[in-house]
């Protein structure tokens, strides 16, 4: 116990990546930091970061329009994972992500792929030329080209897969951003094959119609949904998920203050991500590592660790 005014311990270990504080940000929504310098010293505040879902050569993406406000309390998007590829995303970003690091910010560099061999080859290529990567994060909701487009790890048959493909090819720390199917099952598959820890949830799939025009809101007729709306429907995930694994989890949805970091902590997470509320609020991240502390402080424990999988049903 500490007293009010203590200072807890707010280290965490997600999986092998030393973290100052549980508070990291969800790959896509944060781009890759830089931008957020104006606003606060992300390398100095953050437990980490997660970039945005980088493959081993450029996506284009989605054509416009790529994103919708749903009445305020969610978005819809369909960006398609435009990214500029290995050797493009290290030329661009790598010295500020190496300038993070240097201050205490962990790295995670997100992997994104087509196919099998995809995630191999972006592994690989990471490998060789980000020694600025605290860890990986696998995306494994990326559409899979031979399956039809279903997302790569929609069955703990093809999320096995990817881990099994993906684990020789580093000895960082992998952690796996899972889609809101059956966490608990597909989380033992990915513990099973190796996985460090476990990030959820990814956006849930939506529609918006436009009832003028007729057509979608976005490009696509159906999209992610990310933001507070999801936010109760992650902590139940991260609950089912945090009970049957081992591995630590980064819970992820629709977190917009320390609150809801507190919940996802108390449902069994071990970090949290902020992702949507960046873009509404680009403090946010910043204020819930100050105001989860101060909930920390409330609890009178002295160590957020303590806090995790405190939940009383
Ligand atoms: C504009 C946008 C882009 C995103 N890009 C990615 C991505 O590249 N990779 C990924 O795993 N998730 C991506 N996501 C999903 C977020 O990382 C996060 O899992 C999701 O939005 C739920 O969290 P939130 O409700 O706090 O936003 C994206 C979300 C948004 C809104």
């Amino acid at each position: 116990m500490v007293s009010m005014q203590g200072s807890p311990r707010m280290a965490v270990n997600l999986g092998g990546i030393e973290m100052r504080n549980p508070v990291n940000t969800a790959s896509g929504t944060f781009g890759n930091g830089e931008q957020f310098e104006g606003f606060y010293d992300v390398g100095s505040t953050l437990g980490a970061i997660t970039c945005k879902g980088v493959s081993a050569e450029p996506w284009v993406g989605n054509p416009v329009p790529r994103l919708a406000e749903l009445g305020g309390s969610a978005i819809l998007n369909s960006v398609g994972l435009q990214n500029p590829g290995v050797h493009g995303f290290v030329e661009r970003y790598g010295s500020y992500l190496q300038g993070l690091r240097d201050k205490g910010c962990a790295v995670i560099c997100q992997v994104a792929g087509h196919s099998i061999g995809e995630y191999e080859q972006a592994t690989e290529l990471f490998e060789e030329l980000a020694p600025f990567a605290s860890g990986f994060e696998i995306n494994i909701s990326c559409p899979n080209i031979a399956a039809g487009g279903a997302a790569m790890g929609a069955t703990p048959e093809t999320a096995a897969e990817v881990m099994r493909a993906v684990r020789p090819r580093t000895a960082r720390p992998v952690i796996v951003k899972m889609a809101p199917h059956d966490v608990a099952e597909i989380g033992r598959a990915l513990e099973a094959e190796g996985a460090d820890a476990l990030s959820l949830i990814n956006t849930i799939p939506g529609m918006a119609i436009d009832v003028r025009t007729r057509k979608s809101r976005v490009c696509r007729p159906t999209a992610g949904v990310s933001g507070p709306a999801i936010h109760a429907i992650a902590v139940r995930m991260v609950w089912e998920c945090a009970k049957a694994v081992r591995i630590p989890i980064c819970g992820i949805g629709g977190i917009t203050c320390g609150d809801d970091a507190a919940e996802m902590i108390l449902a069994g997470a071990t970090a949290v991500s902020v992702g949507t509320a960046n873009l509404t609020d680009p403090t946010c991240a910043a204020r819930v590592v100050a105001e989860l502390t101060q909930w920390v402080r409330e609890q009178g424990a002295s160590d957020v660790n303590e806090l995790r999988g405190a939940f009383e049903c």
